[in-house]
């Protein structure tokens, strides 16, 4: 039975790639920084990792025929105490993975990136994202390069936002793109262990307009839009002062806002359903 390594297995995206394996019968090794949330997830093989800190990463690949990495800096705008940024941990922290993958001999390398990451450089996180995915090209590993739209779960901020009768298009809104659900995300990565292709673009089934997902997501609280415009321009300097305070958080503001100018639309491999997944969370919320 082949084993597979999956960093950051305790995230949104790690949590299915995980099941998905189980289900498929493969062995397992997860590891993440929070030894609780990787308890959570009951496997056996669960290591206790920082990426940034390769002291804690020695030999983690030892024993394993591939690795898929969905680690980066966490992807939650809400946690002000999680510092490490994109660099810090989707590029060095990648870096040091690849670096065990490549001294335990792994057959493959599995890397999540991002819909159209090359023509957002101009941002900290595509730009880290690109810079391990070169790295991963120039290795000897066989590597694959999965690149989703937004997550669904990315999208719940806003319908918390419109839950308290917000809502925020930067710019006009009228960019496009086809969110994807995490789930079918997890399905591309793993199918990829067997996959030939070195880049896989991956988007989910339905395309929208930025205020069309806003829309939808004031549709599933059965509220009326009320939705506010912002130029990205005033966005940017509204976002500026929070370099001081989290470089993370400021970084992702920084993406967003670049990625709602662009349409934003990867080949449609996920099924799931954008304004039932609105619906389903509004009876949590
Ligand atoms: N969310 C989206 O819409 C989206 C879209 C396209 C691509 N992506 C990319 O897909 C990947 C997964 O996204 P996600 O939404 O699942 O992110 P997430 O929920 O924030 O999960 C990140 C994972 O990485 C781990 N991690 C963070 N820092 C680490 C470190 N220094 N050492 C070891 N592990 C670390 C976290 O666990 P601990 O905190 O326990 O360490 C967690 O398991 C990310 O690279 C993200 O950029 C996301």
């Amino acid at each position: 039975m082949a084993k597979i390594l999956v960093a950051g297995a305790s995230g949104q995206l790690g949590k299915h790639v995980v099941r998905e394996l189980k289900l498929r019968g493969y062995a397992v090794r997860a590891i993440a920084r929070d030894a609780g949330k990787l308890a959570s997830l009951g496997i056996e093989d669960a290591v206790t990792a920082d990426l940034t800190k390769p002291e804690t990463m020695r030999g983690v690949c030892d024993g394993v025929d591939a690795v898929i990495s969905c680690a980066g800096a966490s992807m939650n705008i809400n946690d002000f105490k999680d510092r490490q940024s994109f660099y810090e941990v989707d590029y060095q922290g990648n870096l040091h993975l690849l670096n065990e993958a490549r001294k335990a001999n792994v057959d493959k390398f599995v890397y999540v990136s991002l819909a159209g990451a090359e023509n957002l450089r101009q941002t900290e996180y595509a730009d880290a994202h690109e810079k391990i995915v070169e790295a991963l090209r120039a290795s000897e590993v066989k590597s694959v390069v999965i690149r989703p739209t937004g997550f669904f779960r990315f999208n719940l901020e806003l319908l918390k936002f419109a839950a308290k009768g917000r809502g925020l298009v930067v710019g006009k809104g009228h960019c496009k793109t086809n969110p994807i659900h995490e789930a079918d995300v997890a399905t591309v990565c793993v199918d990829a262990l067997e996959s030939e292709t070195s880049d896989i673009p991956a988007g989910g089934p339905e395309i929208f307009t930025r205020r069309e997902t806003v829309e939808m997501a004031f549709a599933a609280l059965n509220r009326k839009p009320s939705i506010v415009s912002i130029p990205p321009g005033l966005f940017k300097l509204m976002v500026a002062p929070l370099k001081l305070f989290n470089r993370r958080i400021y970084a992702l503001m920084d993406f967003g806002i670049a990625v709602t100018q662009v349409d934003s639309i990867a080949p449609v491999v996920g099924s799931r359903n954008l304004r039932r997944y609105f619906e389903e969370a509004v009876k949590s919320l």
